[in-house]
């Protein structure tokens, strides 16, 4: 798989720590989507990360715009390699793009705004539901106390897929 760069958009850090241990695994230079903007040819080969807000990529239209994404990696509260075709649907993702999902954590001391805003309303949701599944309870936990969950061992797959193994 011929990729020039990695390129991604993150918010609170898990999707750039990612992408810069990808960038440490492969020798790929990586660029946040602004600096490529800057420094990438148009229409460059890239890896795409983009963190997951909603089910959709963010900024996936911006990044495919710019550059040529071979490979795109959604970066979210599931394990990593779950909700595929979620990801796939909302995002409308051709069949040939090559996606995979990573999970990433949530911070909430690093979200401002709307983003903030809409956690609180989804604990507070989550909350308010009589009959919590494990599912529910789980989400709760990690949405209220946090969690980091980037490692090395997720991006195998990319990382072969890169390699053409
Ligand atoms: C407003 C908002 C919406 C989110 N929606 C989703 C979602 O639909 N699916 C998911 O898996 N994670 C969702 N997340 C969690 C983020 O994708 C997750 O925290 C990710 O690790 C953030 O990456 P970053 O640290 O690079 O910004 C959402 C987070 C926020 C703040």
């Amino acid at each position: 798989m011929k990729a020039k760069a990695i390129v991604y958009t993150s918010e609170t850090g898990h999707t750039a720590d990612y992408a810069h241990l990808l960038a440490k695994k492969t020798g790929l230079p990586v660029y946040s989507l602004a600096d490529a903007k800057k420094a990438l040819p148009h229409d460059t080969k890239i890896v795409y990360l983009g963190w997951l807000m909603a089910s959709r990529v963010k900024d996936l239209k911006k990044a495919a715009n710019l550059f040529d994404i071979k490979i795109l990696c959604a970066v979210g509260l599931a394990p990593s390699g779950f909700q595929l075709d979620e990801v796939r649907k909302a995002n409308n993702l051709p069949a040939e793009l090559l996606v995979f999902t990573l999970q990433g954590g949530m911070d909430r001391a690093k979200l401002r705004g709307v983003n903030a805003f809409a956690i609180k309303m989804l604990i507070r949701m989550l909350n308010a539901k009589v009959d919590k599944t494990p599912e529910d309870e789980g989400m709760l936990d990690l949405l209220n106390k946090g969690g980091y969950y980037v490692c090395e061992e997720n991006l195998t797959p990319v990382v072969q897929c890169l390699r053409g193994e």
